[in-house]
């Protein structure tokens, strides 16, 4: 019996820009536990991001706000003991990249050394073009994210699609240009039109993924807990479910509370 460890050809930052030339799109789901990325790896998922959603999905927050540095080094730690192929990418926390570039390069040197993940992502534009430069300069892979940045959730006000007006699409469009021009390997573009994220991708060489950006753009990110339908509440258009686990697993605690509570669990088989 062979004893050799399989081997896995690992996604890279360069993997993804010559999907985007070769024309084949990219998948990205989220994943905040060892578990789930396992899971999630080895079916061939390209990307796990390590979302700050983990604040919404794993904490019950209301926002991407609270979650800390080292929660989310926790969180990429547990991910990246799961993963063979999958390019993780780790979301920089609220709070942990605006004030300065030298923070922002600090809280990417450690979740690189702490947690083991290959690339970050932030959030925003021209804005945080000192910080994306400083960490690029370290040698980290920057993923940049435009659109709906839930960060910023308290400067929109609404969760509501962004950049349909002329001067908001604009803005939007040389903040893809300026990232791409620093150095970031790829884009998150969340909640914007169609038809301006096509254009965006379009007009860049590094991959655009979208979520809530139809189907024009290179790649599509979706989160995992949505997507299998863990979260009924939740309900964007946007959002396609390939499972319905939030049933599927409330029968199984029901049926297993019934066998518990009417002495059918354990069985003579399932005891020593
Ligand atoms: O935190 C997250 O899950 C994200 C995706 C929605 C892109 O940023």
């Amino acid at each position: 019996m062979s004893t050799a460890k399989k081997e896995y050809k690992r996604i890279t930052t360069k993997t993804l820009v010559d999907m985007k030339n070769r024309g084949e799109k990219i998948s990205m789901l989220t994943a905040y536990d060892f578990t789930m990325a396992q899971i999630v790896d080895g079916a061939g998922i390209d990307v796990i991001l390590v979302g700050d959603s983990a604040s919404n999905v794993m904490a019950g927050h209301e926002t991407t706000l609270p979650i800390t540095l080292d929660q989310m080094i926790y969180h990429a730690a547990s991910v990246i003991r799961g993963v063979n192929r999958s390019l993780v990418v780790v979301d920089i926390p609220f709070g942990s990249y605006q004030s300065d570039p030298k923070e922002a390069l600090r809280s990417a040197i450690r979740i690189m050394k702490e947690s083991g993940g290959h690339a970050v992502k932030v959030e925003g534009g021209k804005e945080i073009k000192e910080s994306v430069k400083r960490i690029l300069n370290a040698g980290i892979p920057v993923m940049g994210h435009l659109g709906l940045t839930p960060q910023s959730i308290y400067k929109f006000g609404t969760y509501t699609v962004r950049a349909k007006e002329d001067e908001e699409a604009e803005a939007l469009k040389q903040d893809a240009l300026l990232l791409e021009k620093a150095g970031c390997f790829a884009i998150v573009l969340e909640k914007v039109p169609a038809k301006l994220a096509e254009e965006v991708a379009k007009s860049l060489t590094i991959p655009v993924i979208g979520i809530g950006a139809g189907n024009g753009v290179d790649g599509q990110v979706l989160v995992t807990h949505d997507m299998l339908g863990m979260t009924h509440e939740f309900n964007p258009r946007f959002l396609r479910r390939y499972l319905d686990m939030h049933d599927a697993m409330t029968n199984a605690f029901k049926n297993y509370s019934k066998d518990v509570k009417s002495g059918d669990f354990p069985n003579e088989e399932e005891q020593y």
